[in-house]
């Protein structure tokens, strides 16, 4: 399958920011996006907090909403956590899971990740897999060892296009302004789509594979024109309407 049969995906993750206020952000975002990306698809992650209403402004827009974590039990007695299908049920599409902040920050291992991807599925959500290496990692010339670590790790059986989308982000390149050169995404994003390919089938052919850290308005260009880069997972500059469709618009 051609990079032109997979619809390209522009994912904000909004992490630990946003009030009720921020409503106002998510209308000018979609309001924007009636006239940027229109050959994309277009999703905001925002705070567990903000999902119901967020999902409930979006609705009927071209705005899905996922969620930025969820915990494998369905429900029980899990204090402060929040399963996938709690966020389905306030209208949330996907979830991101596994993502580097999770792993370092709550010492997430592959299995958990993977526990969370399936409970994503289960709850009919699409499971968003963030893998990347660490810096000390690339430089001891091991990313490509740890991405196929992560996603032999991570992936449960059962892969489709559907289901399932990569975020390759190099950890050392979220946040920074740091972003690796075109050669390094292109054979990262090679890497992964063969290792899918090999582990779950033809179905890793229509999977997407989003590239994520320090993506702005500015860089989103050359990085969607890379081969196997279906799309971005947008931190700091999905906060700001004009920059995560400035990001958007690179997909028109
Ligand atoms: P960034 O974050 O765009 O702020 O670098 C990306 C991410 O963590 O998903």
């Amino acid at each position: 399958m051609s990079q032109l049969e997979r619809r390209p995906l522009i994912a904000g993750n909004w992490k630990m920011n946003g009030l009720k206020a921020s409503s106002a952000e998510l209308v000018r975002i979609i309001q924007g996006a009636a006239n940027v990306g229109a050959g994309a698809d277009l999703l905001i992650c925002p705070p567990a907090t903000l999902i119901m209403s967020f999902a409930e402004a979006a609705r009927g827009s071209r705005i899905a909403v996922g969620g930025q974590d969820c915990r494998a039990e369905p429900s029980g007695a899990f204090t402060g956590d929040v399963s996938a299908e709690m966020l389905a049920d306030l209208g949330a599409t996907a979830v991101i899971v596994g993502h580097s902040e999770r792993r370092t920050l709550h010492q997430e291992t592959d299995a958990v990740v993977r526990a969370k991807a399936a409970a994503a599925w289960r709850a009919g959500l699409t499971a968003i897999v963030c893998i990347g290496e660490t810096r000390a990692e690339r430089e001891a010339g091991q990313t490509l060892a740890v991405l196929g670590r992560q996603l032999d790790g991570s992936l449960p059986a059962g892969v489709s296009a559907a289901n399932l989308v990569i975020a390759y982000e190099p950890v050392w390149a979220i946040g920074t302004g740091l972003t690796p050169t075109s050669g390094d995404v292109a054979q990262a994003h090679e890497f992964i789509r063969e290792r899918i390919v090999a582990t779950h089938g033809e179905a890793g052919q229509a999977v997407r594979i989003l590239y994520g850290g320090s993506v702005k308005p500015s860089n989103a260009r050359e990085l969607m024109a890379i081969a196997n880069v279906d799309g971005t997972l947008v931190g700091g500059a999905s906060l700001k309407a004009t920059d995560f469709l400035g990001i958007a618009a690179a997909y028109s």
